[in-house]
């Protein structure tokens, strides 16, 4: 009997070793320095290196490679590959996991994101980019190929790498929820210098398409793209993308006192604890946002002497009144 218990528990032992050391194999072609290989024939580099450090600190540090790359990886050069994607495993369904789950609305957030036509359905026949994502069994799994194909289906990897995945309240941080958010917008729409196959062609400039702004680079350097390119009344977090004109927002949807600002990019981060009696001065901490900011003491100054100003107007009226009807009384 004690010798089976110590069998068994031999066997995770070297179960746990063995994942491990499965993993160090992956690693050991894909981290590191100089992992990139080259297509000779048509000079297609392809950048295989996974930056572990930022893995590790990821939601996904503890899911293993072989976890997502599922098939057709355990041999070199790798074949009939079948990799998950998102949707593949969220919602999860296990107890504590569909708890963690439910919250973000994965369900919600996949329907909207397949309505909308410029990224999802424009590009939804086109080739995988990478490893065996796609649903069909067909296609790029079954044969390696280097490099992106010359069309790529948009999927929500382009926008979250799985591998390096933090959700919003773990980054926390305000300035760095925008750069996290903005970054993967920016490869693709950035004034001239946007790459890959599916780089925004139709719109070269963001200065010129959002001429419609005052202080375009401020507005573009410090506000998230979609807190004006996502319905913002709905949900906090949203993924549809309404077209041209719809995404505009108004100015007060920021530049008010309750700006949207405060329940989207700043819903993590806590009001300091000397408010100074400025409103949302969580903000004001990175930049001063004309309107969201208001200060209550400034506000109440206000008050009282437009109060004052009405209560000697109201009097010197009054009076003027009195004095016209003594004189006419005369
Ligand atoms: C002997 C080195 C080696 C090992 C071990 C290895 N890979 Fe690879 N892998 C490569 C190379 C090289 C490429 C680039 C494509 C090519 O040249 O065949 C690649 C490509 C990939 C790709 C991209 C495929 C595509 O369609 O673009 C994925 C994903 C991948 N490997 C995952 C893994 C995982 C997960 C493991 C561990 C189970 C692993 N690899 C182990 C060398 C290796
Ligand atoms: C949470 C799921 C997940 C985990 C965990 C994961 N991968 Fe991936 N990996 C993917 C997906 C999905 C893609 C395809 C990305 C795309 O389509 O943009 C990918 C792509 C890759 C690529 C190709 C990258 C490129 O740019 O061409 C390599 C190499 C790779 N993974 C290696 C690994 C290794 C090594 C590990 C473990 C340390 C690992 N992956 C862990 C989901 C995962
Ligand atoms: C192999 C299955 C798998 C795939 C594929 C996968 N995830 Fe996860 N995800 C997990 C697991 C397991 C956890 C829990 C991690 C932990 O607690 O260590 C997790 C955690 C998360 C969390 C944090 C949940 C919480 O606890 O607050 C989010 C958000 C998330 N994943 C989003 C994504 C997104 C977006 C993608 C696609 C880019 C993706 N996941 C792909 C399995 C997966
Ligand atoms: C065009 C880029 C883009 C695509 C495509 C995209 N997302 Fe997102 N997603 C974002 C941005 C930006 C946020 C940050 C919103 C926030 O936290 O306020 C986000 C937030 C999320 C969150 C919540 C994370 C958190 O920290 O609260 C989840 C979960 C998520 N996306 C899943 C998906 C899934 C699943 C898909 C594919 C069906 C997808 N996304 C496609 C850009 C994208
Ligand atoms: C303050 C709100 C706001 C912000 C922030 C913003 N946009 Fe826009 N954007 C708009 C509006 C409104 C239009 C439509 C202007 C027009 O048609 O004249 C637009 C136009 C565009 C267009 C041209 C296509 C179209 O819909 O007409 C693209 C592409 C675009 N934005 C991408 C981005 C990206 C990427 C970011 C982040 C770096 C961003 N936007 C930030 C409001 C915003
Ligand atoms: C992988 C590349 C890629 C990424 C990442 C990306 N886009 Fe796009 N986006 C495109 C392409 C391609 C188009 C279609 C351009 C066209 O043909 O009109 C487009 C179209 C748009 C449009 C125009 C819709 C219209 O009405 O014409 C807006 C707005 C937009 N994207 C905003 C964003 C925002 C905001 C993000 C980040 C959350 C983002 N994009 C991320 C490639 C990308
Ligand atoms: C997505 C939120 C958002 C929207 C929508 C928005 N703004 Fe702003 N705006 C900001 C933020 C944040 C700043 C502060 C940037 C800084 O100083 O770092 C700013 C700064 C400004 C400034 C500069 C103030 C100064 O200190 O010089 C002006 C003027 C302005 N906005 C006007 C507008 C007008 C007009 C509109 C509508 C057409 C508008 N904004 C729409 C967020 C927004």
């Amino acid at each position: 009997m004690a010798g089976l218990l110590v069998l068994a528990v031999l066997s995770t032992v070297s179960d746990a070793q063995a994942r491990e050391d499965r993993k160090l194999q992956c690693m050991a072609c894909h981290a590191g320095p100089d992992r990139v290989t080259h297509d000779e024939k048509t000079g297609k580099a392809q950048d295989i290196r996974i930056r572990m450090d930022e893995f590790h600190a990821g939601d996904h540090a503890e899911t293993h490679c072989l976890e997502c790359h599922k098939e057709g990886f355990e041999v070199y050069p790798h074949s009939r590959m079948k990799t998950k994607t998102c949707m593949g495993c969220h919602p999860r369904e296990d107890a504590e996991g569909a708890e963690d789950d439910e919250p973000y609305e994965f369900e919600r957030i996949e329907e909207e994101y397949e309505g909308t036509a410029k990224h999802y359905t424009k590009y939804k026949d086109e080739e995988e980019y990478c490893c065996g994502t796609s649903a069909t069994e067909d296609g790029r799994g079954t044969t390696i190929k280097i490099g992106r194909p010359e069309k790529e289906r948009f999927t929500c990897e382009h926008c979250h790498d799985p591998h390096y995945f933090k959700s919003t309240k773990q980054i926390g941080k305000a300035q760095l929820i925008l750069k996290n958010d903005n970054g993967p917008c920016l490869e693709c729409h950035k004034d001239d210098a946007a790459e890959g196959p599916l780089e925004d062609r139709a719109e070269p400039s963001m200065n010129l398409a959002h001429d419609y702004l005052p202080h375009v680079e401020l507005h573009l350097e410090n506000t998230r793209c979609i807190d004006c390119h996502t319905t913002v009344t709905k949900e906090t977090v949203t993924h549809d993308l309404p077209e041209g004109m719809e995404a505009d927002q108004g100015c007060n949807t920021c530049h008010s006192i309750d700006s949207i600002m405060t329940s989207r990019l700043y819903r993590y981060q806590d009001e300091p604890d000397r408010t100074l009696g400025f409103h949302n001065a969580a903000m004001l901490t990175d930049n001063y946002n004309m309107g969201a900011n208001r200060n209550r003491m400034t506000d109440w100054a206000t008050y009282i002497i437009v109060g004052l100003c009405t209560l000697i107007i109201l009097m010197h009226g009054g009076l003027r009144i009195v004095e016209y009807l003594k004189t006419k009384g005369k």
